[in-house]
């Protein structure tokens, strides 16, 4: 697709991202450039460890505490998102206009704390929780059920191991994430 400058809706350029691991300084990203137009569909591909996934957390700032962005820039619609408070990303980027789907969204789940919890601590944050459990519970199941992993009300009450690592195996499900699927544009 061809895109007009003024329909660019992603813009990242000279974006510079390093590690700082105790073997030193791990240069991840050196002065990246990616751009992605108003209903473009982009792909990244590229070896193991050329910084895909680094790219991708870097423009919403949810890195690891090792990785540090030291340049560049990264605008959303017009918007610097590298200086936007952290309060501003929360309410109006991060899981609103851009969705991160993890890449291994099951061990992405906290293992310890109950699957209905974790997701609907997301829907809160979102602001799409009601304050009706039974409400709550039933957006949940639907979700899930989007994505084909049926559930019940027994399971949600379960930690990310004990009600998927099983099925997960056998049947390797696909992507869970907290987000609304409307969301995902
Ligand atoms: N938390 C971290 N601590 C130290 N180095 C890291 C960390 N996360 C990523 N890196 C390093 O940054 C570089 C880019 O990693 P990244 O995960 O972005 O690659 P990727 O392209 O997504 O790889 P893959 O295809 O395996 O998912 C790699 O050299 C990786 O080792
Ligand atoms: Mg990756």
């Amino acid at each position: 697709m061809n895109v007009n400058q003024k329909d660019i809706l992603l813009s990242v350029s000279r974006l510079t991202v390093h590690f700082h691991t105790d073997r030193g300084v791990v240069k991840a990203l050196d002065r990246a450039e990616l751009s992605v137009g108003r209903g473009e569909v982009v792909g990244l591909i590229g070896e193991s460890g050329c910084g895909k996934t680094t790219i991708a957390r870097s423009v919403l700032r949810v890195l690891p505490p090792a990785g540090k962005i030291i340049d560049g820039m990264v605008l959303f619609s017009g918007q610097d998102l590298l200086s936007m408070k952290e309060n501003d990303l929360n309410t109006s980027v991060r899981g609103k206009a851009i969705t991160l789907i993890p890449q291994d969204p099951f061990n992405s789940f906290n293992p310890v704390f109950a699957v209905g919890t974790q997701i609907k601590d997301i829907m809160k944050w979102k602001g799409n929780a009601q304050d009706n459990k039974e409400i709550n519970e039933k957006r949940i199941l639907e979700m899930l059920e989007q994505v084909q992993i049926p559930s019940s009300r027994d399971q949600l009450k379960k930690s990310p191991v004990q009600r998927w690592t099983a099925p997960a195996v056998h049947d390797r499900h696909g992507v869970v994430a907290g987000a609304e699927p409307g969301d995902c544009r």
